[in-house]
């Protein structure tokens, strides 16, 4: 039995690090020895639980569509796997559509849940009043908003900024202010003003010539946007692509906003059939876990389950940008949201000065220098790092800011698990959700990297599930360097 997994997993340890043998993967390469004995390929977590898919499906969870999220099974899983009982303190860094808080929350589990994002706060507070919306005042409301009719001359629009500009036909466009405006001054209590705010937001990617799409928000051929891409690509002499986006009709605003508060009103109605109102504390800081976490005191947390934005190029600010404008965010906001997420997108900034002057602020400086030597001594990450130098010099990666990207992630991870051994009590685990990634022909294992830095900064590396589906690559890459299937896991440390 033990051959056999051990055999399976095997299978899943990286053998080229580096395609062509084009730089040195001596450390990666003995990480990996060391690592694959505690990685075990299991069923029970899997792409649907690691991903919003499952969530799609559970009332209260899919009240926010977060593709990014994680499942509430997941979470289920690991608070039991890891004996967190009722009146215990779970963290979640990097909460997102808060996943973690809200399944604490209904097993009575006190939570702490951190996120850059605006409409993170939004959905975490409407879903966690799950027990206290007044039933009849809903359905007031939603008889209100079926009756609502917006005046033709009504000329008020949501506001756009230039990335969102179009995105919306002209009468949505109008519509989704009117609805907007319509909420702002009703005489509803806040609890139901925000639980249609929340539908609002949740409606506007579905009313919208925009998908969110993998990595990208695309655009439907018929927005003025895409029109105008094709009127400069035809006087050019380019061609048009041949896969382009069509949503087909798009639905009526005020629909859209009506089957949203019936839908939630009918979870709500099983939810309560379901679970207890529990008295667990939930608290959701708005802000960057790398400038929050250190504001925290020590030894109050007994988990933390979380995933990270992970280290491939996704800009929230950019996926999210219909919903962070109509939350009032402005262009200049957005920018700056881009910068405060973790370096993840190649137009991440070093943040290294900042996070020096939030520990000299709080007089932790012996703090920041011992983090900052930790991920200096790291030589996996010497290596990533110098072999990505190489390659862009050699003209391998197609976009310089990678190299930014990755040394400021690891390092700013760094940072995040040392600030989370802090928290824990001894005994506590933490699990990270995280995919490993590729640029350049060169394999970034960030599940064993991150475990190689958690164990400097003192965690006892438990476990590292990977998942049976692994990544592929990017086209550019598996043309130019053939593939390596790329490892999806979830990485388990103890505080000792
Ligand atoms: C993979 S998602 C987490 C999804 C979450 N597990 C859920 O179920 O909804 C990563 C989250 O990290 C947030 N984030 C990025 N940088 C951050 C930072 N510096 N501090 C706190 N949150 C950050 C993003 O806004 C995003 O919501």
């Amino acid at each position: 039995m033990e051959m056999n997994k051990r055999s399976v997993c095997d299978e899943w340890r990286v053998r080229d690090f580096s395609a062509g043998n084009f730089g040195s993967q001596s450390a990666r390469m003995s990480l990996e020895r060391r690592l694959i004995d505690i990685t075990v390929v299991c069923d029970d977590f899997n792409r649907r639980s690691v991903s919003y898919q499952l969530s799609k499906e559970e009332s209260l969870h899919r009240w926010l569509k977060y593709k990014e999220g994680f499942s509430a099974d997941l979470v289920n899983r690991l608070l039991g796997e890891f004996g967190i009982r009722p009146g215990d303190t779970v963290l979640d860094p990097f909460v997102g559509s808060g996943t973690t808080s809200l399944v604490c929350k209904l097993q009575n589990i006190h939570s702490i849940g951190l996120d850059i994002l605006p409409m993170s706060g939004l959905a975490i507070g409407v879903k966690a009043a799950v027990f206290d919306y007044d039933l009849a005042e809903l359905r007031r409301l939603i008889s209100d908003v079926e009756n609502l009719s917006m005046p033709e001359d009504y000329d008020f629009r949501t506001p756009c900024i230039p990335i969102t500009e179009g995105a919306y036909p002209e009468r949505t466009e109008r519509e989704i202010a009117f609805y907007t405006v319509w909420n702002q001054s009703s005489g509803y209590s806040r609890l139901a003003k925000n639980l249609v705010a929340l539908c609002i937001l949740n409606s506007l990617e579905e009313v919208s010539y925009t998908s969110k799409d993998g990595q990208f928000l695309r655009w439907d051929y018929r927005s003025r946007k895409m029109r105008e891409l094709d009127e400069r690509r035809r006087v050019s002499g380019r061609t048009r692509p041949v896969v382009r986006l069509n949503k087909g009709d798009l639905p009526i605003f005020g629909r859209v906003l009506v089957e949203a508060l019936n839908g939630i009103l009918g979870d709500i109605i099983s939810i309560r059939k379901d679970f207890f109102k529990t008295d667990a504390g939930l608290t959701f800081i708005r802000g960057s876990a790398l400038y929050e976490l250190p504001k925290l005191g020590a030894n109050i947390l007994s988990g933390v389950i979380t995933s990270p934005p992970y280290c491939n190029r996704y800009d929230y600010t950019r996926t999210y940008a219909l919903e962070l404008t109509w939350l009032g965010v402005g262009e200049e906001g957005i920018k700056d949201l881009r910068q405060e997420l973790l370096s993840s997108t190649v137009e991440s900034r070093p943040k290294l000065d900042r996070i020096r002057e939030s520990y000299i602020a709080l007089g932790r400086e012996k703090d920041f220098d011992g983090i900052l030597n930790i991920v200096k001594r790291n030589e996996t990450l010497a290596e990533v790092n110098r072999s990505l130098l190489e390659r862009n010099l050699s003209g391998d990666l197609n976009n310089r800011g990678i190299l930014r990207m990755v040394e400021g992630y690891f390092m700013e991870l760094t940072f995040i698990y040392a600030e989370l051994f802090r928290l824990c009590r001894p005994g506590a685990k933490v699990a990270f959700v995280n995919d490993n990634v590729r640029y350049g022909g060169e394999v970034i294992s960030v599940d064993f990297i991150s475990t190689q830095l958690a164990e400097q900064v003192g965690f006892k590396p438990v476990k590292i599930y990977s998942l049976r589906q692994r990544k592929g690559n990017s086209s550019q890459q598996m043309a130019k360097f053939g593939r390596v299937p790329l490892r999806k896991s979830i990485t388990v440390w103890e505080k000792p």
